[in-house]
């Protein structure tokens, strides 16, 4: 990839998509194009092919998905199998008829078997049932892989895939029902300190262990891969480090400032006990994660204040 070098950030309006098109501008890359879902929807296959052939791009990220919590993956079942599977079959059929010379596809550590081991390595994918809520989104998402690897075996095309681990940082969802576990703590401990609440409840014992990353770190892997990775196998993205839901709340208090106290409801369910991906592969490439989950969240919790102003 060149500096002048034509990349095009499918979904740069999204938390993924916004931090890769910003680090490819760090890094001196000017060329960047961008289209939202209101100029350009993906499922819209004669669209994206005159995209394509009118723009023809040279590097593509595809950080574009119909993306959502359980709820919502839950509920749109159909929306979340067939909008996905139309996204990344369109970009991917029309990078190959376009001679795209490199595109990264995105998938995510839930489309791993529910009763996979920990910590997660790429050889588990499809060894196992999954998690019946989210069917339908890594059934697309792990399609979008295939597509990749088979387009490659076929074709010859240079397509990989990257598997990151759960994200935060800015453009985050603090949709109270829709959010992963980051937002949905900053929003609960931001509006415990605003009434000055004497407790901030939490689900559960507070004992899972979770893994997460800062959405810039995972931007900067991406472009690495993008750089440097030719293989056919995906890679995790992942920090390697693990916290507890009850530690990560503590961080979250502290660094949201609240004062007050934090109370385990254990009658409510834990979810997943371990959830941890082994992201060996990627560190033995060279590539690590730079920020700490508190310096992360240090920079998210203003984001989140300019988000709800
Ligand atoms: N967030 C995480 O924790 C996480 C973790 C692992 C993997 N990932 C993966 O990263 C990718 C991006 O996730 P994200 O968190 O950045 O999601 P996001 O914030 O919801 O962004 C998704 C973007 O996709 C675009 N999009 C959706 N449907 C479209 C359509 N029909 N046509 C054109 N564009 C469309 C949207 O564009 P507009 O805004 O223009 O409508 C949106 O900005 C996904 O593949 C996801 O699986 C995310």
């Amino acid at each position: 990839m060149e500096s002048k070098s034509k990349i095009y950030v499918a979904g740069h309006n999204g938390m993924v998509g916004s931090a890769i098109a910003r680090k490819l501008r760090e890094q001196g890359f000017g060329h960047i194009i961008q289209r939202s879902s209101s100029e350009l929807d993906l499922r819209n296959q004669a669209a994206v092919n005159d995209f394509f052939a009118k723009e023809k791009p040279e590097y593509v990220f595809l950080a574009a998905a119909k993306v959502g919590g359980i709820v919502a993956n839950n509920t749109y079942r159909a929306e979340f199998l067939y909008d996905n599977l139309m996204i990344e079959s369109n970009i991917i059929h029309a990078s190959y008829r376009n001679e795209v010379k490199k595109l990264l596809f995105l998938g995510s550590s839930c489309i791993y078997p529910k009763m996979a081991p920990q910590p997660l390595k790429e050889e588990y994918l499809l060894t196992g049932l999954l998690e019946s809520t989210n069917e339908p989104y890594a059934v697309a998402k792990i399609a979008g892989i295939k597509l990749c690897e088979a387009y490659r075996d076929q074709y010859g095309c240079n397509f990989i895939s990257a598997m990151p681990t759960n994200l935060y940082g800015p453009g985050d969802n603090y949709h109270l029902q829709n959010s992963h576990v980051i937002p949905a703590l900053i929003r609960k401990f931001h509006e415990a300190k605003q009434h000055k609440a004497s407790f901030v409840e939490i689900w559960g014992t507070g004992s899972p262990l979770r893994e997460f990353m800062y959405a810039d770190d995972l931007a900067d892997a991406c472009v690495f891969l993008m750089k440097n990775y030719n293989d056919k196998l995906f890679v995790n993205i992942g920090t390697g480090e693990e916290v507890t839901i009850k530690d990560l709340a503590l961080l979250v208090k502290e660094v949201t400032g609240y004062g007050g106290d934090i109370q385990f409801d254990t009658t409510k369910p834990d979810g997943t006990p371990r959830k941890l991906m082994d992201s060996a592969r990627l560190h033995a490439m060279g590539w690590k994660h730079t920020l700490s989950l508190k310096e992360g969240l240090k920079k998210t919790y203003p984001l989140f204040l300019e988000a709800i102003r």
